[in-house]
């Protein structure tokens, strides 16, 4: 069951060229495709005729071409050329998605076209100051897991897994020492833990040439259903916790923007970009991002996976909660609140 009155990312920009793109979200199959004018549309991906997938079409100008018949579907969805016939059929149309480009991303709504909102996006500020810098992941495509998107936000809020997962990069044991906040917000849920005077991460140490010991903070924040945001900074100790503006002279600080869109209960397409707020105009620093974080990300795909296939294959089996998995048990139950309301109102 997923939210579907809610924007999900359903593609990198750059992924949309002169072709149809086709892909699963939320269970739909949808087709994106770029118009002469540059704007993008989105609609289902499934001919009203005889079913082919729009995808398999061309664009023509601001129109999706049906690779079958022929048969011209504008932005909206209405079919507004039918080959050999000046008649339309009554019903010729397909469902359309209303689309929003923001952070490089082309975002979807897929629920009630009539409670579309804005305000709704996440407010990723950074992600358009010039004092960070932005790198999109994998050389802007998203990685597909294999497993339903609630279990990365619970690995984004289990900072735990650090230090048993990321042991050779961003993590290390003394996370454990230090207990976490957790907090509610309307639609946010926040993780917070702090790390003071401990030895830095070996990537830490690496970013901010640290001698000595730092403190560090750890804050996942979650704008429902799945936007989610890793604050990681470290800085020298005693000198402030800062989130959003440690400077260089102190120490180092990232965020990390992930949003995990369903593509079925049990597949994800996960999309994430890195922001830094250090060496911005270090192009050594713009690979490290592109190319070491992949391998981070593909030590949590195992994890992801190896977890759905017991899931899948041991209905209800029995697990046990931890004071660690607190954050992502309130952002569960906050996302079980909003799904039951939009339940009810439709
Ligand atoms: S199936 Fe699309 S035009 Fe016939
Ligand atoms: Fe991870």
């Amino acid at each position: 069951m997923f939210l579907r009155n809610a924007w999900y990312v359903a593609a990198w920009e750059a992924e949309i060229g002169d072709q149809p793109f086709a892909r699963t979200i939320l269970g739909d199959p949808v087709v994106l495709f770029r118009m002469a004018d540059g704007e993008i549309a989105a609609l289902e991906d499934r001919c009203c005729h005889r079913s082919l997938p729009l995808s398999l079409g061309t664009v023509v100008g601001e129109r999706i071409q049906c690779g079958y018949h022929g048969l011209e579907f504008n932005r909206s969805g209405t079919c507004v050329k039918v080959p050999g016939q000046s008649k339309i059929p009554p019903g010729a149309e397909v469902r359309a998605y209303p689309v929003v480009r923001r952070y490089g991303w082309v975002w979807i709504w897929p629920g009630d076209p009539d409670r579309v909102d804005e305000a709704l996006l996440p407010d990723w500020w950074w992600c358009e100051s010039p004092e960070w810098k932005t790198i999109p992941g994998r050389g802007s495509t998203p990685l597909h897991v294999e497993a339903n998107y609630l279990l990365i936000s619970d690995n984004l809020f289990d900072i735990t897994h650090l230090s048993y997962v990321h042991t050779s990069s961003i993590g290390n044991l003394d996370i454990m020492d230090f207990p976490v906040k957790t907090q509610r917000f309307d639609r946010r849920a926040v993780m917070t833990r702090l790390v003071l005077d401990r030895p830095p991460a070996p990537f830490y140490k690496k970013a901010g040439g640290f001698e000595g010991n730092v403190d560090r903070w750890l804050i996942t924040t979650s704008d429902l259903p799945c936007y989610i945001v890793n604050d990681a900074g470290s800085v020298e100790v005693g000198t402030g916790i800062t989130p959003g503006e440690a400077d260089e002279a102190r120490g180092v600080e990232m965020k990390v923007m992930n949003v995990p869109t369903p593509e079925t209960e049990t597949s994800t397409h996960y999309f994430y970009a890195h922001a830094r707020h250090f060496k911005i105009d270090s192009e050594e620093w713009d690979e490290i991002y592109r190319t070491q974080f992949t391998d981070v990300f593909d030590e949590d795909k195992v994890i992801l996976e190896a977890q759905q296939r017991n899931i899948s294959s041991v209905n209800g089996a029995h697990e046990i909660d931890i004071n660690g998995d607190a954050p992502n048990i309130l952002a569960r139950n906050m996302l079980d609140e909003l799904i039951a309301a939009e339940q009810q109102q439709s």
